[in-house]
């Protein structure tokens, strides 16, 4: 047999890690992976549930992809993913193409389902929970900043009132060490990677037997052959003493967290039910910056929910200025059907929203332009990660601390080498630098 598959992805890093542990499924039974959905036999969409416009923007994609099953009837149209988890049935009956509906638990059972759909033509479904209680994926060939992503649990133990997360990802499930670890050794082995990401919506929550995060992470670090590090996203409330010492404690994790504060307002963040106050927030911070002297932050903030008054967002902004985030991405409050706060009234008009993103981005931008300024001068070490993407003669690396920067192409450089550099400039989160010299050459064979 050889069927064709194309598959779209849509939300967070998760989804792009699950896709590919999709493709590996497929592949043993004979799938390949094509590029485009007028070629394929079965074409799948791992959806996002996050916010209302995550999924209108795959119900538009449904209504384009029809018309391949209009010329080619026996095409599969399959959603998975969290959305397909929400709605389940009642996606296809909003949209009669739709011939799949797999939910986030149940790749397991993917090809047998397309396989149901291919012989009879009946629509099949299946959002049963707890079919697997984590997946894993073979390393791709060439991820995009050369880093490898590997997912370390699925779900979340949390219930952030705004968040459809963990109820379509269900309860926070740990990947057990031995089998993160031997992700991370074929990276290394197999692909001739130096980078790993790992995973999760809630990493610092990881705890897995004796092993808590902080030991993963210094057992993932320690791995050899592995040179960096990186990992999201971190809780605040569960940002640790030792996974701070293990950050410090490790050359190769990088001090970059991504913190999602989501208000500065305590009577918000009380009604988020997000587990701490701004004060523990601030703490939390203080203390790696006490540790971790390159740490940067980025952070996720939402404006507009039900009750946030002009003085709770007021102190939203105060804390952006105190924190001067690296990068901050902002979101307009957006109900989530079944999550608690989707019983309050959603009660900030659209216009006072849109508003606040505005000030908000606005009050980043300014903050950040300032902060980027003071680092031209900067002597940084950077990872090459390939090509410039817009092709302007430079090479694309980043710092450990997830600082982006654009050095001028050279004979004898390229992606995976190391090298010291001087900034020489910053537009918007791009830095251009010069390059000082080679640190360290990228040495491996990539299978
Ligand atoms: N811990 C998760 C959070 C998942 S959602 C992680 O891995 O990042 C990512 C971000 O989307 C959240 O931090 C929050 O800022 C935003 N978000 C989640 N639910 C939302 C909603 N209902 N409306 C608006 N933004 C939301
Ligand atoms: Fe969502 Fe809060 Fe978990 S934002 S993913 S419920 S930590």
């Amino acid at each position: 047999m050889n069927r064709r598959l194309y598959i779209e992805t849509y939300g967070c890093q998760m989804n792009v890690y699950d896709t590919r542990a999709i493709v590996d499924r497929l592949r043993a039974e004979g799938y390949s992976q094509v590029e485009s959905p007028a070629q394929a036999d079965v074409i799948l969409l791992n959806t996002c549930a996050v916010r209302d416009n995550a999924e209108q923007r795959v119900m538009g994609r449904i209504g384009e992809l029809m018309r391949h099953k209009k010329e080619r009837p026996e095409v599969v149209l399959g959603v998975v993913g969290c959305m397909a988890q929400r709605l389940g049935r009642s996606l296809h009956e909003k949209r009669r193409a739709v011939d799949l509906v797999v939910g986030t638990d149940r790749y397991d059972r993917l090809a047998e389902l397309i396989d149901g759909v291919m012989r009879d033509g009946s629509p099949r479904f299946d959002v049963s929970a707890d079919g697997v209680t984590t997946y894993q994926a073979t390393p791709e060939r060439d991820p995009l900043n050369n880093s490898h992503f590997i997912s370390i649990t699925r779900g979340c133990d949390y219930k952030c009132t705004f968040c459809i997360v963990p109820y379509t990802r269900g309860p926070l499930r740990p990947k057990e060490p031995a089998a993160v670890l031997g992700e991370v050794r074929a990276v290394v082995d197999v692909r001739g990677g130096v980078e790993v990401t790992l995973l999760g919506q809630n990493v610092t929550a990881y705890r897995h037997e004796d092993a808590d995060f902080a030991d993963l992470l210094a057992a993932v670090a320690e791995t050899e052959g592995i040179r960096r590090v990186r990992f999201l996203t971190n809780h605040p409330r569960d940002l640790s003493q030792k996974v701070i010492d293990t950050i410090a404690a490790h050359e190769e994790v990088s001090p970059w967290l991504h913190l999602p504060i989501q208000s500065g307002s305590d009577r918000i963040l009380r009604r988020m039910k997000r587990g701490y106050r701004l004060r523990d927030y601030l703490d939390v911070v203080e203390r790696c910056r006490r540790s971790l002297p390159e740490v940067s932050f980025s952070t996720d903030v939402i404006v507009g929910f039900p009750g946030e008054s002009d003085e709770d967002f007021e102190e939203t902004l105060t804390v952006m200025r105190q924190m001067r985030y690296d990068s901050a991405f902002t979101f307009k409050y957006s109900p989530r059907p079944g999550t608690p706060a989707a019983r309050l009234a959603d009660d900030v008009p659209e216009e006072k929203k849109n508003e606040r993103l505005y000030r908000l981005n606005a009050l980043q931008e300014e903050l950040w332009e300032e902060k980027a300024r003071s680092l031209v001068g900067s002597r940084w070490e950077v990872a090459i990660e390939g090509e410039d993407l817009k092709g302007r003669g430079y090479l694309r690396g980043r710092t450990l601390n997830n600082r982006k920067v654009l050095v001028p192409a050279r004979e004898g450089l390229s992606r995976g080498d190391e090298i010291l550099v001087r900034v020489t400039g910053v537009q918007a989160t791009t830095f251009f630098a010069e390059n000082l010299g080679l640190l360290w050459k990228y040495d491996r064979v990539a299978a």
